[in-house]
């Protein structure tokens, strides 16, 4: 596996992939208990926090929307359900297992004629410039390679003042209850990760959100990237986040 050594808030070394084929590699392990995992280690939060941020979808009647980094395909189904003035919901994940649940969940809640997932990149996307209203990618961004390349394909493929929406974890602003969810990510993660799925893969969550932007540096990336950021919505102390941007022209 390609490894980067980054030092955390910790002063500790570690590594994490950075390697496209072997986050997909690693994702593509997980994705059987996904789901699962989701619910109980968010204590069903998962779900109420997608809903927030399909909430945050601008109201576009026959819009378009992209989801990236797409996973199981959550955030798309919610949309669906939930902004029904869309018509056209499209998803993109790199990992083929991933999406395959994600196409067999589709055809479950008979919303597979609605909707399209296919693999590819983030960093590349195999899409046409200005096609989507809005774009979203939840718990994705930390996962990417190239986050400065991915943010300027979301620009790309947004129709002029089209929009963005991230959910991501980040370090709490408060050290203790920065203390207090690393301790849980370092230590309860990982454990029951590993007792239900990979538990390298469940280890690498803390690895991935140490070496992510604080915000202050995820809206300057955006900014670069062409975004002005309109609204923030915080959970659990500031360890998720829910940003919405707006293409800038
Ligand atoms: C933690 S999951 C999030 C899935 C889903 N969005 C959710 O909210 O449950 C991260 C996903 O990002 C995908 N991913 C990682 N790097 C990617 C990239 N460069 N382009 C597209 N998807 C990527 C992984 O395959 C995985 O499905």
């Amino acid at each position: 596996m390609a490894n980067e050594i980054v030092i955390d808030s910790h002063n500790n070394h570690i590594s994490r992939p950075t390697d496209e084929s072997q986050i997909a590699a690693m994702f593509d392990r997980v994705a059987p208990r996904y789901d699962f995992l989701n619910a109980l280690l968010s204590l069903k939060q998962d779900r109420r926090w997608r809903g927030i941020l399909v909430a945050l979808i601008p109201f576009k009647p026959a819009g378009s929307l992209l989801d990236v980094a797409t996973g199981t395909g959550d955030v798309v189904f919610a949309a669906m359900t939930q902004r029904k003035e869309y018509a056209g919901f499209t998803g993109v994940d790199i990992s083929e297992k991933m999406l395959a649940l994600a196409g067999l969940k589709s055809h479950e809640q008979k919303l597979a004629d609605m909707v399209q997932f296919r693999q590819m990149s983030a960093e590349k996307l195999e899409l046409p410039d200005g096609s989507f209203d809005c774009v979203t990618i939840s718990f994705g961004l930390r996962n990417v390679v190239d986050k400065e390349a991915a943010l300027k394909e979301f620009s790309r493929v947004l129709k002029p003042k089209g929009t963005l929406l991230i959910m991501e974890f980040f370090t709490p602003r408060s050290s203790v209850m920065a203390k207090i969810f690393d301790f849980y990510f370092r230590n309860i993660l990982p454990v029951i990760g590993g007792l239900f799925s990979d538990r390298e893969a469940y280890t690498y969550l803390p690895r991935s959100v140490s070496g992510f932007y604080s915000p202050d540096q995820l809206r300057g990336a955006l900014y670069r990237a062409g975004f002005l950021v309109n609204q923030e919505v915080s959970f659990l102390f500031g360890a998720c986040k829910i940003i919405q941007a707006r293409r800038l022209a």
